[in-house]
This record gives structure tokens, C-alpha cells and sequence, in this order.
């Protein structure tokens, strides 16, 4: 018998919605729920065992440190809290927003582009808004990628890449970064046959989770293998303004050829703290975003206006704060590094990102060390191969947890007995 039973029972609720089945009237409704093959056939939910594994020694009294989920505790600036106050109490806003966005928030989005990047935008026909840029990226590939059709995926990467080309009926083709090739993909290696079918590519950096950086050079060859061969570029930029040490990370956009291929996500997530509030936007070719635009219209209703005017004003303030924020994530990399060179593990010291991506010791892989971790230490990091295949032998710790309980991992690390 299938797991998935649902029993309606309750009379009035058949009779009041005029249900019509002859089971109902009844009172009774037996029915076997079935899953679409799409989700029926994702993979198990990676974090799954790890999360039980916590619970379970919580239970036992033990203070587990989790340092697994990149959501940054340093909270939201006033100024943005302030001006979401005033526009929600506004009875303008509280109507279903554009679909693609207010125009005003998408004149802030290009302007910040032009500031940051020196990338020139038009606000009404190459940016859109997102409710996170995780919808975007869900959503993109409905746009794209025909059932049958290849999309690139990095690996290891953020798994909404393969999961929403399968949700597209693509197929995804993993690009491996390895630590040879400073992870990025080698573009080299992917048979012409694969990219004789391929529609979209994923590609994110500052990267998550290896923390790798992107150049020029790299974007360039991007760019000409895309136009030779006719796909998408999707660029996930939602680390861009976290770096460190005079570090700036570039946008795709800003790469000469970029706009002829190419569409960038960006987030207010990471940014401004503002994980929770559910707005970021896509720029780049007009078409690819009228292709977004288009998807969007048929799926969701806008970001709340309220919230865009809140990202208006943290776009237009967008250094407020900034620095210390980036500086309290760089204090507790440092601190964190440091107990991982007492404790022998290999590491490349972020320039960017909230995460440090390390080997684990050899001998063991990513899972076993984590297990190993949380139920010697107490503390949770991500294993590596949670973000793909090419992620095993690593494990991610992301610093965005307070400082103190940082500094408790750090000296819990360095005791561990590998
Ligand atoms: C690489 C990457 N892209 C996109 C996102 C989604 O961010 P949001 O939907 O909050 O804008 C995340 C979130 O963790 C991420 O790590």
C-alpha cells in the first residue's frame, strides 16, 4: 500500500464544497495521493541525515554549534526597517505589485549597477524583480531549456540549479570545479556533443560553496563558447558585494560581449541581511529577461511593493553599514581559519563569500567527518558532497553565526581528534 493515504471524513466539508463523488457523500474519501515523477524522482534530501543526527544529540543535552545554513544573523539596517514601515502603512501598496516589478525599484537596480560596476541598464526592459533571486533561478529555466535540452550545471554548486532544469524536463550536465582548476569549470573538457544540445548555462562566483573567485578571462572564454555554440548564460552574482581585503568581484555583465548571453541574478539577501524579506532581481539581454519576465507573469504576482521600497532604500544607501558587516564576517573567518591551521586542515582563505570551504583529513569523507564532527564536537558543518559529487573530500562552514559561538567552535576544533 502506498505511503501517501489522505482520509476525508468530515461531512460537512464534502456537502459545503458541493464534492460530487459518491465516495464523499459517504463521508468517507479514500484516495491514493500520487507524486509527479518530477519530485518523485528528486534525490533524498541531502542535509536529511545530518539534520536527524542533530536533533537526536540536542536531545542528549549536548549545545550543538551549527554552522551549516548561510543566513546571516547581523540583522537587517534601521534605515531599511524604517522605510518598510512607512510603505506597507501606505494603501497603495497593499494591491498586487507589477509582475515584473516596480519601475522605480528596477531605476535604483541600474543605477546601483552603473555605481558599482560601471554596467549601464535600462530599467524597463533589462531587469526585472525577484521575490529572492532563488525564484529567479528556479524559474529561469522554464524559459530556456526545452524538455530534452542539456543546461550546464557547476559541481559542486547551489542545488537549485539541476533540480529547477529538471523541473524544465532539461537534463543537467555537471561541470566539475576542482580545486587544479581554482573550481572553476574546465570549459574545455565538455564534449562538443553536449553543447551541440545545450540551451542555458549555471555559473556563480563569488562561488558558493567553494568561495572561489571569477576572472575577466575566464568570463571571456564563457562568453565566446556561448555565442559559438548558442546557449544562455545564467550568472548567479549573490556574493558579489561580500569580499574582503580591497577585493571586488565582478559582475558578468560588466565583461565585454556579456549582454549579447547573458542574464545575472542578484540578491539584497546577503547584501543588506535581508534573507528573510524576499527580494533580489535579474539583469542582462533584454530578450533573456522578457523570457524571465514572461515566466513570472504566468506563475507568481510581484514582490510586495512595500518590500521593493525597502530594497529602494537599500540600494540607494548600499554602503551604509556595509563595511562593518563585511568586517565582523572577516573577523570570525580569521578566527575560524586559524583553529582549522591548529587542527591541520587545508583551506584557501576566502576573499569573499560568508563560507570556508577545507579539506577534510584524508581518510574519511565528507560525510563521516561531518558525523564525526557533530558527534565528538558538537558542532554541525556541511558536508561537502551535499552540493554535488565533486564536493566530497570537503566540508563548508558559513560564518554567519555570533561571534562568540564561533570563537566556542573554533577552540572545540582545535581539541577534535582527528
Ligand atoms: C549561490 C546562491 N544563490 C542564490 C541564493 C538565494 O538567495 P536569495 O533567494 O535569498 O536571494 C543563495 C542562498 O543561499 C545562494 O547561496
Amino acid at each position: 500500500m502506498c505511503k501517501y493515504l489522505a482520509l476525508a471524513h468530515d461531512k460537512s466539508l464534502s456537502y459545503s464544497n458541493n464534492l460530487n463523488s459518491p465516495a464523499e457523500y459517504k463521508g468517507v474519501n479514500l484516495m491514493e495521493i500520487k507524486w509527479a515523477k518530477r519530485i518523485e524522482e528528486l534525490p533524498p534530501y541531502l542535509f536529511a541525515e545530518i539534520d536527524r543526527k542533530k536533533n537526536e544529540i540536542i536531545e542528549k543535552g549536548v549545545d550543538v554549534i551549527d554552522l551549516g545554513v548561510g543566513d546571516p544573523d547581523i540583522p537587517t539596517p534601521d534605515h531599511i526597517i524604517e522605510a518598510l514601515k512607512k510603505a506597507s502603512e501606505d494603501p497603495a501598496n497593499h494591491t498586487y505589485p507589477s509582475y515584473i516589478g516596480m519601475i522605480s525599484f528596477r531605476e535604483s537596480a541600474a543605477n546601483w549597477y552603473k555605481s558599482r560596476f560601471g554596467v549601464e541598464l535600462d530599467p524597463q526592459s533589462e531587469i526585472v524583480t525577484l521575490i529572492g533571486s532563488k525564484e529567479g533561478i528556479a524559474h529561469v529555466p522554464l524559459a530556456f531549456v526545452n524538455p530534452g535540452d542539456i543546461a550546464l550545471v557547476p559541481d559542486p554548486g547551489y542545488p537549485v540549479y539541476p533540480v529547477s532544469v529538471s523541473f524544465a524536463g532539461g537534463v543537467a550536465h555537471k561541470m566539475p570545479l576542482l580545486k587544479e582548476n581554482k573550481f572553476l569549470p574546465d570549459l574545455d573538457s565538455i564534449p562538443q556533443n553536449i553543447l551541440d544540445k545545450t540551451s542555458l548555462m549555471f555559473l556563480n562566483y563569488p562561488n558558493n560553496p567553494t568561495t572561489a573567485l571569477a576572472d575577466r578571462g575566464f568570463f571571456k572564454d564563457v562568453i565566446e563558447l556561448a555565442k559559438s555554440n548558442n546557449f544562455v548564460v545564467c550568472h548567479d552574482a549573490a556574493y558579489t558585494e561580500i569580499a574582503f581585503d580591497g577585493c571586488t568581484p565582478l559582475s558578468f555583465l560588466e565583461v565585454e560581449g556579456a549582454m549579447d548571453v547573458g542574464i545575472e541574478f542578484h540578491s539584497l539577501s546577503k547584501t543588506f541581511s535581508m534573507t528573510g524579506w524576499r527580494i533580489g532581481f535579474a539583469a542582462g539581454n533584454s530578450k533573456a529577461v522578457a523570457g524571465l519576465g514572461k515566466i513570472k507573469t504566468n506563475i507568481d504576482s510581484g514582490a510586495f511593493q512595500a518590500v521593493q521600497i525597502a530594497g529602494i532604500e537599500a540600494l540607494n544607501n548600499y554602503s551604509v553599514g556595509l563595511e562593518d558587516r563585511k568586517e565582523v564576517y572577516k573577523e570570525r573567518i580569521d578566527l575560524f581559519c586559524k583553529s582549522l591551521d591548529e587542527a591541520g586542515l587545508k583551506y584557501s582563505k576566502p576573499e569573499a563569500t560568508f563560507y570556508i570551504w577545507f579539506e577534510v583529513p584524508e581518510g574519511m569523507n565528507s560525510s563521516e567527518f561531518a558525523s564525526r564532527l557533530l558527534e565528538e564536537a558538537g558542532i554541525v558543518v556541511t558536508p561537502g558532497n551535499g552540493f554535488g559529487e565533486y564536493g566530497e573530500g570537503y566540508a563548508r562552514v558559513s560564518v554567519t553565526f555570533s561571534t562568540e559561538r564561533i570563537k566556542q567552535a573554533a577552540d572545540r576544533i582545535k581539541e577534535f581528534k582527528l
